[in-house]
């Protein structure tokens, strides 16, 4: 069971904080984490993972992938061990599978299960029962699963794989990498080719990885999409993986050293893969200075060293495109933007009410509690900002997280450039993703 529904909720103030300044390593990838033990649990032989994000989220695929038969061990240095199964290989799980928090762990499994002859049941915790999963059920029905649902396509659901399963052909109705990795991932299992036609791109670790197992993958470019084809039925053959830096995790300390006057921070080892690259653009056009030094690829994606140095932002009307390519990022966007001069709007943000928690209302609430001027619209928020003046802060009342652990570090960071602090109301969710996010900040002097 995860932390944050086994004990009660941890609240935690954040006050403002001199220079922030000196050098840190965020942890692993998450995404890339996810999709290490999959595919490592589908490769015949051995696959060795380092650097891997060891956050609830994590291991909670773990943990399904060692109920499903693979065999997964964390050695004494840090690095995962992952004997697999084999394609198709997967048992039937003797209980629910509890995904805790994570929407990744329980879309791409099902994916798995999907063409698989086993019966899974997938339990989360109650921000996790909340999230849609009809945008997987839709795909994974015309595969051959069968599914029973709570209320709305939520979870706790059942699902009944199908072994044959039938090759299809999706054009993904929603931007998620989450639909896409889980048709492609019950393609894997599956005779014939398996389509996804992506008509806005979204991060393509799925597809790094499986041709990096030996998957017969190819992503053409036909009219602005992508269509990406999976020959099933493949063997996935055993790999080394290095696990580059989370830029998801990297940027709270980003944004945090960019709005604390004076501070000057290098962040190691960040993934700047270009589908998941586009906070870092959207903050320098804002005037941020963040400077790419070392750039080098580890693991088959590209990574750099960050140095980020407080700077005056300026607020920008920011591309709806680029919302795919810093999905997850919006949050600290916000707060970046409550400090900048001028106004900032977003749109085209519809997808941010079906994360871990509707982090529109959620960000706009807690923004808006610490002083910051925020308009809420339907599919974004407007965010007049102080111009470099800290946020006000809040004497007493508490931000609320939501069992998220995104609005519980963004609000951590906004408290850091506030007069009165912020008290979050629970920084338990915060271990989903990024285990260390407090010690690392009071290393560089928070
Ligand atoms: C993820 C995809 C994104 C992202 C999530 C991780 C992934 O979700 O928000 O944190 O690893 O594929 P969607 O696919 O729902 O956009």
């Amino acid at each position: 069971m995860s932390a944050s529904s086994s004990t009660s909720p941890q609240p935690r103030r954040f006050n403002a904080t001199g220079p922030l300044t000196g050098t840190i390593r965020v942890p692993g990838d998450k995404s890339i984490s996810h999709r290490s033990l999959m595919l490592g649990a589908l490769a015949v032989g051995e696959t060795r993972v380092s650097g891997l994000l060891e956050g609830e989220d994590v291991l909670a695929t773990a943990a399904a992938m060692r109920a499903m038969g693979a065999t997964i061990n964390r050695e004494a240095d840090g690095t995962w061990s992952i004997h697999g199964v084999g394609v198709g290989g997967l048992l039937q799980p003797a209980e629910p599978l509890d995904m805790g928090n994570s929407g990744t762990s329980t879309r791409l499994l099902m994916g798995l299960v999907a063409s698989h002859a086993i019966t899974a049941t997938f339990v989360g915790d109650a921000s996790l029962s909340k999230r849609p999963m009809g945008r997987v059920i839709e795909p994974l029905t015309m595969v051959g699963a069968e599914f029973d649902a709570s209320e709305g396509g939520r979870l706790p659901l059942t699902l009944r794989g199908i072994c044959p399963a039938v090759p299809i052909t999706y054009r993904l109705p929603v931007a998620s990498a989450q639909v896409k990795s889980a048709v492609l991932l019950a393609g894997l299992n599956t005779a014939g080719i398996t389509t996804v036609i992506e008509p806005v791109p979204t991060r393509d670790h799925s597809e790094r990885m499986l041709k990096g197992f030996g998957a017969d993958l190819t992503v053409e470019e036909v009219d602005g999409e992508r269509i990406i084809t999976l020959r099933g039925e493949a063997e996935l053959k055993p790999q080394t993986i290095v696990v580059p830096g989370d830029p998801s995790s990297a940027a709270f300390f980003v944004v945090a050293a960019l709005i604390v006057p004076g501070s000057d921070v290098l962040i190691e080892n960040v993934g700047l893969n270009p589908t998941r690259a586009g906070l870092f653009a959207v903050l320098r056009q804002m005037g941020g200075s963040i400077e790419e030094v070392n750039p080098r690829e580890v693991g088959g994606e590209p990574v750099a060293d960050l140095r980020v140095r407080h700077s005056a932002l300026t607020g920008i009307a920011v591309d709806p495109e680029l919302a795919p390519s810093m999905i997850d990022e919006f949050p600290v966007l916000f707060v970046a933007a409550a400090l900048a001069s001028g106004t900032t709007t977003t749109s085209g943000l519809d997808e941010l009410r079906v994360k871990e928690s509707d982090r529109l209302t959620a960000m706009a609430e807690a923004l808006t509690g610490a002083g910051a001027r925020v308009e809420e619209r339907e599919d974004g928020l407007v965010i007049h900002g102080t111009g470099g003046s800290p946020l006000r802060g809040s004497a007493n009342s508490r931000a609320k997280t939501h069992l998220d652990h995104r609005i519980a570090m963004s609000m951590a960071v906004a408290g850091m450039a506030s007069e009165a602090g912020v008290l979050v109301d629970d920084i338990r969710p915060i271990a989903t993703s990024f285990p260390n996010f407090i010690a690392l900040m009071e290393s560089l002097g928070a």
